[in-house]
């Protein structure tokens, strides 16, 4: 079985992108160390802080997080990272050619519940000499990654990832600690009925996602003349691996609740990472009415409203959103 590292070569990658990520990967093994020692670690369950979300953080937020910083802050060819986790971006080397923003822990919530959790990153190219520790570096556009990845840290624990050409799946092998290659060029079929959305902010959803999923409850009989199931994880990083292995819609929605009403996702560190994959995986990804990836950041923590998956199912909705 081919490792990562031979993956990233054979796809042309160059050798300081493949460090940045390769150190990606080191922090992320750690964490699923941490993770598979539970409670035996000490390290479940909430601290007393906040983060600049408003969240208050597990403990393993805030290890995951130190592990993704501290590692990534030392590469040379790192000029700085952007966190969930982190009020501000973090300037590492002045003359590093990347930019990494991640969710060191997505699906938080889970934690304490043995549930699914993973590791959410984006790969940028700095496109002028701004030092790290200023957002306006970060503030590209999704179409300018040049890697997206993530890991599910579930009964293996797994890396899908993306430099632009196609997506590819590898298993963390603990005999020999490395992500070996076990499934190539993943292709998200194009038509599904299932739907993957909180229904219980159904009441501040937009009128127009609203009439979507009760076309979606109508079943057969409705408009959209089928029967759909539904599916929530509450862990992005697992909603998004099942639809890339079986198909499926993943909708957090424009919300009423918020000032900037964009829901509860933020764009530079899973909107656009897991919108790279997916359209490079031949699914869509849109906010309901734009992709994604064509959102201009205005900020480092910038929520986006996420509508993604099997491609015929998202252009149903933007349907709904822009007719
Ligand atoms: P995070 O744990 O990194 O804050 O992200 C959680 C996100 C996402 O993973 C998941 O799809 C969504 O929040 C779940 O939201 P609800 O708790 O509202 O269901
Ligand atoms: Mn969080
Ligand atoms: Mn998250
Ligand atoms: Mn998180």
């Amino acid at each position: 079985m081919k490792r990562l590292d031979q993956v990233l070569a054979a796809d042309g990658v160059n050798a300081e992108l493949e460090l940045v990520i390769k150190d990606v990967m080191v922090a992320c093994k750690d964490i699923a160390y941490k993770l598979g020692q539970g409670e035996l670690a000490g390290i479940l369950g909430a601290t007393e802080d906040e983060n600049v979300q408003g969240e208050t953080q597990k403990m393993l937020d805030v290890i995951s997080n130190d592990l993704l910083k501290d590692i990534l802050v030392a590469n040379p060819y790192v000029r700085g990272v952007g966190s969930e986790e982190e009020d501000y971006t973090i300037a590492g080397h002045a003359d590093g050619k990347y930019l990494v923003t991640f969710d060191p822990l997505d699906g938080s919530s889970n934690i304490d519940v043995n549930l699914s959790v993973g590791t959410i990153f984006s790969v940028l190219e700095a496109q002028d000499d701004q030092s790290g520790d200023n957002q306006e570096v970060f503030l590209q556009n999704g179409r300018k990654q040049v890697a997206a990845g993530y890991v599910l840290y579930g009964p293996s624990s797994l890396l899908v990832m993306t430099t632009g050409n196609g997506v590819n799946l590898f298993t963390l092998d603990t005999n020999i600690g490395e992500f070996v290659l076990t499934k190539e060029a993943l292709q998200i079929p194009e038509d599904t009925a299932e739907f993957a959305i909180n229904m219980s902010n159904q009441r501040f959803w937009e009128p127009e996602m609203k009439q979507y999923i009760d076309d979606c409850l109508l079943g057969e009989e409705g408009p959209l003349g089928k029967r759909y199931n539904m599916r929530w994880v509450a862990s992005m990083v697992a909603e998004v691996h099942r639809i890339l292995i079986r198909g499926g819609i993943f909708m957090y929605p424009y919300d009423n609740r918020d000032p900037s009403k964009a829901g509860k996702l933020r764009l530079m560190y899973e909107g656009n990472p897991m919108s790279m994959i997916v359209e490079q995986a031949g699914g869509a990804s849109s906010t309901g009415r734009m992709d994604i990836m064509d959102v201009a950041p205005q900020g480092i923590h910038d929520r986006v409203p996420v509508v993604l998956g099997s491609k015929n199912e998202v252009a149903k909705v933007v349907a709904y959103h822009t007719k």
